[in-house]
């Protein structure tokens, strides 16, 4: 048997509830939450879909990391748990004493509590939807198809495996303190559409301006959680230090550009 921690809240009532769990081998930390919800209280809430790491939505704190609950092992779970609960016990912030043989579950910070382990995505789909996520390529076609060198490809690749399951907004202190703060995964997201080479440069250039800023790249404490946490390799991170970086070199190209046309 192992024992689980949960963080209950219906309303302004919060509490933590042990329940013991019957492991089974290769048991994930889901499968244990359906151990209690069907065994020992039907009333526990969180939320799942593909139970294969596909959509994103069973996202929580798994001794004080986020992590993806269809995705970590509970033995995993268990040998990590003294190592992991001092590298993100800051981040975590429990307010319940786990017991050695304890595992902590809780939903992932930086957002509101719906209710026990489910969180209200709402602002996170709202940042995301400022830095407009689709291409803005029109109705034109180039002959040959929209075509895009394997180079590219490769490039874009890393930020498109994203499943917006916000671990990355769980585990950013920015986020925690400015709910302005675009977050790792919108501004990751931002600079898989600037590197497409579909998007017009003119809408690549109002895309970088409208990230930079104190809520976008700017705001970024470049202190890596983001990427440390992500279950799908995502680095949010170096995409906001590229977007950084390309920020002055369009502002010099503009002038270039700008000094170029005035000849002419
Ligand atoms: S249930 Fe879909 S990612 Fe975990």
């Amino acid at each position: 048997m192992i024992k689980f921690k949960i963080r209950r809240q219906d309303g302004d009532r919060v509490w933590h509830e042990t329940f013991s769990v019957e492991e089974t081998p290769g048991m994930s930390v889901l499968e244990a939450l359906f151990f209690v919800q069907e065994r020992l209280d039907g009333g526990l809430c969180f939320r799942y879909s593909c139970r294969g790491a596909v959509c994103g939505s069973c996202a929580m704190l798994i001794n004080m990391v986020p992590r993806l609950a269809c995705r970590t092992q509970v033995s995993d779970a268990q040998s990590e748990m003294t190592v992991d609960a001092v590298k993100w016990g800051a981040l975590a912030r429990p307010v319940a004493k786990v017991g050695k043989d304890e595992i902590l579950i809780e939903p992932l910070p930086n957002m509101k509590v719906i209710r026990d382990l489910v969180v209200d995505m709402e602002h996170f789909y709202e940042l995301l939807d400022y830095i407009k996520p689709w291409i803005s390529a029109g109705e034109e076609v180039p002959e040959g198809g929209n075509l895009m060198s394997p180079k590219v490809e490769q490039k874009i690749e890393a930020y498109t495996n994203c499943i917006l399951c916000a671990t990355c907004y769980g585990a950013c202190p920015v986020a925690g303190r400015d709910e302005t703060y675009l977050g790792p995964a919108a501004l990751a997201k931002a600079w898989r559409f600037y590197l497409d080479p579909r998007e017009k440069e003119k809408d690549k250039r109002a895309r970088l301006e409208a990230v930079n800023n104190q809520s976008g790249v700017w705001g970024c404490d470049v202190v890596f959680k983001c990427t440390a946490i992500c279950p799908k390799k995502v680095t949010p991170t170096q995409g906001i230090l590229a977007q950084r970086r390309q920020i002055p070199k369009n502002k010099i190209k503009n002038i270039f550009n700008r000094g170029k046309k005035s000849e002419d």
